[in-house]
């Protein structure tokens, strides 16, 4: 089928390749000129596991192209996705971007083409685009909402392999003709150049994949509500992350406990320095917006958004209770983007984190497997370092911000060598405490039992006391069967 996709964005690239992977003729334009030549050239613009081979893929047999201009991209396509960004404006959702997208539609789609708008956009705007492509047009265009469900990082392998597709639509042949685009996604039969990318998911996904054809205002809200739940999650671990420091239990362990009841699954339940990305963070604002606006109080949105705000000075809370004075320490900052696998650093706890510590008079070194440069002001004020032994040296904490996969095997023995105060700061609890307390660092995780103290002189030493945790042999059991306190294998008798 021939195909027109608006944006070389995230979503809008993985949409692209992954649809010439399997089989379409795809345009994509966009209009800032350098990306275009960037992606002709074959230039990958950001970090997606498994997109620069499906795009060079799609370039090789000539089944993607890329434009700036609508008329050479709009004009043959049967479906033109829409892809662009919608930003905001505090609880507002700024929608230029798609009425842009859906005024070039207007103006070169043919009359049988089909609008499938996959920008996150407020309830109500899919109606919006309808309107403005008819008035604009002279004559109506079929439009549909197919919100999209894409994670950086798996992006393409939720494109290929997804849980769910989510239509919404008037016109019961304009979704036929995404389901036929679709087909080969919706049946599981995917060709061998897009096959690679969707192993692991077998165990987990449906085929065929479950299709919801809805009304748009569902289609719309749908995606709204899938992020809202998940950041709701997030926040529920997180402020149990909080009770358990108090208490001395491991939050960890509560996730497990709760995770293998089905009806509360194990996802989105890792407590850590709080949602942050190109998504949840204002997919919560504008949907709190909506519903504010409306007359509904979204109470429980308004609440994740709290905890979510006090998350992210986790830190710098643990590195004052741990150092008492901040002024001119030296922190090494492991990990920037806002999660493994991506170099996205929108919204990423790392750098509001840096930005802290910079205002503060601390001295931030950082280091990233996949982000080598800063935007400013922080580029100024942050220093990059080539691996995590350079951003170590001389340090009074070490703080992991991101949770890259190979930082769980970190020298650590090497590290707690080169650095002035053995402190470490685990904001993704991706270390194992035991391994980091055998190495000597003071181990503080994100609710894992109150963590150890720094002794008040700051001296290094393994012996590791939670401030309000009770000796384990002074609990009285509360049942029989259960042994007075947790067992601990931690030579200091702290436990985790
Ligand atoms: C999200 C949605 O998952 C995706 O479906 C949607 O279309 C776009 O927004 P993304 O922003 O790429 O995707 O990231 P995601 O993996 O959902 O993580 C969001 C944030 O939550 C990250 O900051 C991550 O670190 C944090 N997170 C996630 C936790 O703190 N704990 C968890 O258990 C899971």
């Amino acid at each position: 089928m021939e195909i027109a996709v608006i944006g070389a964005g995230h979503v809008g690239l993985v949409c692209a390749a992954c649809l010439a992977g399997i089989g379409h003729r795809v345009r994509v334009q966009d209009i800032d000129g350098d990306r275009v030549e960037e992606l002709a050239r074959g230039e990958t613009p950001f970090l997606e596991p498994g997109l620069d081979e499906l795009l060079g893929e799609g370039r090789k047999s000539g089944r993607l192209s890329f434009h700036t201009d609508p008329a050479d991209a709009l004009p043959d396509a049967k479906l033109i996705f829409i892809c662009v960004p919608t930003w905001t404006n505090g609880d507002t959702a700024d929608l230029s971007a798609v009425v842009a997208a859906a005024s070039a539609v207007a103006k070169h789609a043919a009359d049988d083409a089909v609008l499938v708008n996959r920008s996150t956009s407020p309830v109500g705007t899919l109606e919006y685009i309808r309107t403005l492509v008819e008035e604009e047009r002279g004559s109506a265009l079929d439009v549909v909402s197919n919100p999209e469900f894409l994670a950086e990082g798996t992006a393409v392998a939720d494109f290929l392999a997804p849980y769910r597709i989510v239509i919404g639509a008037w016109e019961e042949w304009a979704v036929e003709r995404l389901v036929e685009a679709y087909r080969p996604i919706l049946d599981g039969l995917l060709p061998e150049p897009t096959r690679r990318w969707v192993k692991g998911r077998e165990a987990t996904r449906t085929i065929p994949v479950p299709l919801l054809i809805t009304a748009p205002e569902t289609a719309e809200l749908t995606k709204y509500a899938a992020n809202a739940f998940l950041a709701v999650k997030i926040s529920f671990i997180n402020e149990m992350a909080t009770i358990a420091d108090r208490f001395g239990a491991d939050v960890d362990e509560v996730s497990t406990a709760l995770g293998l009841d089905p009806r509360i699954g194990p996802h989105f339940l890792a407590a850590g320095l709080g949602w942050g990305g190109s998504c949840f963070p204002k997919d919560i604002l504008v949907l709190k917006g909506m519903a504010e606006t409306s007359g509904v109080s979204a109470r429980i949105l308004s609440a994740a958004n709290e905890v979510n705000t006090d998350q992210r000075r986790w830190v710098v809370h643990k590195l004052r209770s741990n150092l008492k004075t901040l002024l001119g320490r030296r922190v090494a900052l492991l990990g920037l983007s806002f999660k493994p696998n991506t170099d996205d650093i929108r919204n990423a706890p790392a750098l509001e984190i840096a930005d802290d510590l910079v205002r503060l008079n601390v001295h931030v070194r950082a280091f990233d497997p996949a982000v080598t440069r800063l935007p400013a002001p922080l580029d100024g004020s942050v220093e990059i370092a080539a691996d995590p032994i350079a951003a170590a040296t001389g340090a009074d904490a070490l703080v992991v911000a991101t949770e890259w996969p190979q930082f769980a095997d970190l020298p650590l023995a090497e590290l707690r060598a080169v650095m002035r105060v053995p402190l470490l700061i685990d904001g993704r609890n991706c270390i194992d405490p035991d391994r980091a307390r055998a190495a000597g660092f003071i181990y503080v995780g994100v609710g894992r039992g109150g963590g150890d103290v720094l002794p008040i002189n700051g001296r290094a030493s393994g012996a590791a006391t939670g401030e309000s945790r009770q000796d384990p042999a002074s609990l009285t059991p509360m049942h029989p069967a259960m042994p007075a306190g947790r067992p601990t294998t931690d030579p200091a008798g702290a436990g985790r």
